[in-house]
């Protein structure tokens, strides 16, 4: 029998040298962890929530609320371009609290979004489109020096220029510069642009200004033309007290910022793939927030034309009941009491090794992270040696640690860091 080849066409093709993208840094240490055969191995990259035995959680208050959802659940038709109307109410109420002044009177534009990286996304695209921002230019946005990693590229994406002010104190590596940090917005920051702050729980750094600082920030902030953008990813989840960690946004509102915000119901929720978050933006009465609403619309329809329903329902119903919602509270203390457990007994474990090292910043940063100071060669001695993964900047995600491995965890830090060459 005659073998024939079947002869491949060479059609025009796209693709032709497109080339391949380097893997996300968080995503591809997840990956390179799931690929050590190691049985010492510890995965403390990702902000997720682990329990004391390692293992992914459903909160019961949200188990219970989506149990709710489903019992009542009618159709799947779509939710509006701005998502569920309730959900968003009570989102906003949330965060600014059900009696602050634009709450009350009405002026605060919100829509549902695809988590907190979609609230970023939407309100970046806001941004970029306003005239006020910018003044004409390419609109700026300033993010605190070092900022989540995914901020500067979702702002780009966005057609904004990333700019940098300083937050954390190059030399100690562990606190605030706040000196550094109000002479940026004082004198560096451009009037007409945008600044990024972190509500609670500064990723990756998890050092936040104290309510004195913010109090002065608010302060520094109102004498510019600019725009106040507060990313909220851990209310609630940051302290153990959802209000406390609302504190910052409140006081800016209170003083009169019209803020635009983002908020995640991811961690505090722990409903990561749900995604379910919000943007909303603080205006000067009810005409400018349907305006605002109506222009954010605009942005959404073409990118993903509406969001899904489900985790948003799942919320709304923990915050719509006062019952559950104090469940809630209550269970998403414990995650936050469980990390600052670990960071505890991280810190002693280094003392009882006779580290001699000054490690009372992991017990003072707050949220999931706790930005080690270790430099990016012991980040890699730290994975090859010892299997312990963490991202090159020497943030780990608190929430990776249980009592079966931090001591584990101290001991590699220890060697490390306790070497000649480090100590001298
Ligand atoms: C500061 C900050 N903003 C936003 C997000 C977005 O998270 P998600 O899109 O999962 O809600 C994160 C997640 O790590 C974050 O740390």
């Amino acid at each position: 029998m005659m073998l024939r080849r079947a002869r491949r066409i060479m059609m025009y093709s796209s693709w032709t040298g497109v080339e391949l993208a380097p893997a996300d840094p968080i995503i591809g240490l997840t990956q390179a962890f799931k690929d050590d055969p190691a049985a010492t191995k510890v995965l403390l990259g990702v902000g997720a929530y682990r329990d004391g035995d390692g293992k992914p959680v459903v909160l019961p208050s949200v188990k219970k609320a989506e149990e709710r959802v489903v019992a009542s659940l009618q159709d799947h038709e779509y939710a509006a371009i701005s998502g569920l109307a309730d959900f968003c109410r009570l989102s906003v109420a949330f965060a600014l609290g059900a009696d602050s002044k634009p709450v009350v009177e009405n002026r605060v534009a919100c829509v549902q979004t695809l988590s907190g990286t979609g609230a970023c996304r939407v309100g970046l695209a806001m941004l970029e489109r306003l005239p006020a921002v910018g003044g004409g230019g390419k609109p700026i946005v300033y993010v605190p020096s070092p900022t989540w990693g995914n901020h500067p590229n979702i702002a780009k994406d966005a057609g904004l220029e990333v700019r940098r002010y300083r937050y954390l104190d190059d030399k100690t590596k562990t606190s605030l510069d706040f000196e550094g940090l109000m002479e940026d917005l004082e004198h560096t920051v451009e009037p007409g642009s945008a600044i990024l702050l972190h509500a609670c729980a500064h990723n990756p750094t998890g050092v936040d200004p104290s309510r004195e600082q913010w109090a002065r920030i608010s302060r520094a902030l109102a004498q510019k033309d600019v725009q106040v953008f507060f990313d909220c990813a851990y209310q609630g989840f940051a302290s153990g007290d959802p209000e406390n960690d609302a504190w910052a946004i409140r006081k800016f509102v209170e003083d009169g910022h019209n803020i635009l915000l983002a908020q995640s119901y991811a961690k505090n929720f722990g409903l990561y793939g749900e995604r379910v978050g919000a943007l909303s933006a603080v205006c000067e009465d009810p005409q400018q927030a349907k305006a605002l609403e109506s222009q954010l619309k605009r942005i959404i329809r073409p990118m993903y034309s509406n969001p899904p329903v489900h985790g948003a329902r799942v919320v709304a119903t923990v915050l719509a009941d006062p019952n559950l919602k104090a469940r809630w509270a209550d269970e998403c203390k414990q995650m936050a009491d469980r990390i600052q457990g670990m960071r505890l007994a991280l810190k002693s474990s280094l003392e009882d090794l006779g580290s001699t090292k000054d490690w009372s910043h992991i017990t003072a940063q707050i949220g999931m992270f706790a930005f080690t100071g270790l430099t990016q060669d012991q980040v890699l001695t730290l994975r090859q040696r010892f299997h312990i993964y963490c991202t090159l900047d020497g943030r780990i995600s608190v929430a990776g640690l249980t009592s079966a491995n931090v001591h584990y965890v101290a001991q590699a830090i220890h060697e490390i860091t306790n070497s000649p060459a480090e100590s001298s």
